[in-house]
């Protein structure tokens, strides 16, 4: 039980928990959560946003590169901004709070100011930004990255699996792929998301919640392998160019590599196989990679040797391999200002204030290359992450909004 929690902070998580509920059923797969970017269930949830907004006074709208963004003005107009937010666009079969729980939580903050009828020195921004996860284009990070005025200038050019243009999907969403490399427009004095862990340490240490300190950095790459499609039955082993034998032994080494490292991952999240028939030796493989690491020159070391080993193993086995970088966000450190007034404001609750870094990647590290900014976690049941399971209390949820409320109100744009 957190003591240091008033009667209005708990009653405003226990409505926040409602609503990630009622969110979750902004998806484009019935029984299960699957929210793309640009998707159907993408623009209800927007929508949603919007109509929430709306409710409390605040205009809000869809920016040029997809994310919802609302305003709450300071007491002098034009007065410094703090933005908050996180994302609203899911994996494939998520879980309900991943980035759903700061984008609504960033909404819950400023809900109860309007209610309040107070007015902060400064103003609040709020962000629900859309592309976080990145699966369904080959880029990710495109809404915060735009923001912070770095948007990705191949990104609109993207076709995704059914042949539809990033820039096509951006239009009909609501957004302006003309004005979106133009998008960084006005200047942000701190930017804060609240989040979910997605791993285990809080809950090992009996913490509700902790205060991040870094996020590790991430390179996604693509590889495709070219052997030669051929009959399942009519051709001996030793004759075979099959790209699936030839991937799966790239992998076993990406593993190996990875292993070989604390704090170093590497995961193969997808693979498709052409032309795909139980007769027929796979002719082309195609699977991504995402390696992480806490320091970019050792993620950069791990990559040059992973592309080293598909290297050699499409030597060995008579395949091609072609390795293209999709994604790649440097290590990134939180802003100390910002550490210590989240510090403070975990400490007004009365919980011990646990520093941790992120394994995950998050809007965050896109936007702190604009201003100063970071990160709350909320413990989250067994760490688990992108998984239906996902689950936190509604006693975490009521502690990680008050911590959140009571930064927003303590910030000094400085
Ligand atoms: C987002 O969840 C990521 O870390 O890939
Ligand atoms: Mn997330
Ligand atoms: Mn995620």
């Amino acid at each position: 039980m957190i003591k240091g929690l008033t009667d209005a902070e708990r009653a405003a998580g226990a409505r926040l928990m409602a609503r990630l509920d009622a969110f979750a059923a902004f998806t484009d797969e019935p029984g299960r959560l699957t929210r793309l970017f640009l998707s159907d269930a993408h623009k209800r949830a927007a929508q949603a946003y919007i109509d929430w907004c709306a409710e409390a006074g605040l205009a809000a709208r869809i920016d040029a590169a997809g994310n919802v963004v609302a305003r709450y003005e300071g007491l002098t107009p034009g007065a410094p901004t703090l933005m908050l937010g996180s994302h609203i666009d899911t994996v494939r079969d998520a879980g309900r709070y991943d980035g759903n729980f700061g984008a609504l939580a960033a909404l819950a903050v400023v809900e109860e100011l309007a209610a309040r009828g107070e007015r902060l020195d400064h103003a609040v921004e709020i962000v629900a930004f859309g592309d976080e996860e990145g699966v369904r284009w080959r880029t990710t990070l495109t809404g915060s990255r735009a923001l912070a005025g770095d948007y990705p200038e191949d990104a609109l050019d993207q076709k995704d699996k059914q042949g539809v243009y990033m820039r096509d999907a951006l239009l009909a969403f609501g957004g302006d792929p003309e004005k979106v490399l133009a998008l960084c427009a006005h200047p942000i004095a701190a930017f804060v998301e609240l989040h979910i862990e997605q791993g285990p340490v809080l809950e090992a240490e009996g913490l509700p919640i902790g205060v991040v300190t870094a996020i590790n950095g991430a390179t996604r790459l693509e590889v495709g392998v070219d052997g030669l499609a051929g009959h399942a039955g009519a051709t001996p082993m030793a004759l075979r160019r099959d790209a699936f034998a030839a991937a799966a032994e790239m992998a076993l080494a990406i593993e190996a590599r990875a292993r070989a490292e604390p704090d170093l991952v590497a995961t193969i999240g997808r693979m498709e196989l052409w032309p795909g028939a139980t007769n027929v030796i796979p002719g082309h493989a195609q699977f991504s990679i995402d390696v992480r690491a806490p320091l970019d020159v050792r993620r950069d070391a791990a990559v040059a040797d992973i592309e080293a080993r598909i290297d050699a193993v499409a030597r060995g086995r008579r395949v091609t391999a072609t390795v293209a970088r999709t994604h790649e966000a440097g290590a990134f450190t939180c802003d100390p200002g910002i550490v210590a007034g989240l510090t403070q404001a975990v400490g007004s609750l009365g919980v011990p204030v646990r520093l941790l870094p992120s394994g995950a990647g998050h809007d965050t590290m896109a936007i702190g290359r604009l201003c100063p900014a970071g990160m709350l976690f909320v413990r989250c049941k067994g760490g688990i992450s992108h998984n239906p399971l996902e689950s936190i209390t509604v006693e975490d949820c009521a502690t990680g909004l008050a911590a959140l409320s009571r930064f927003v109100t303590e910030f000094r744009a400085g």
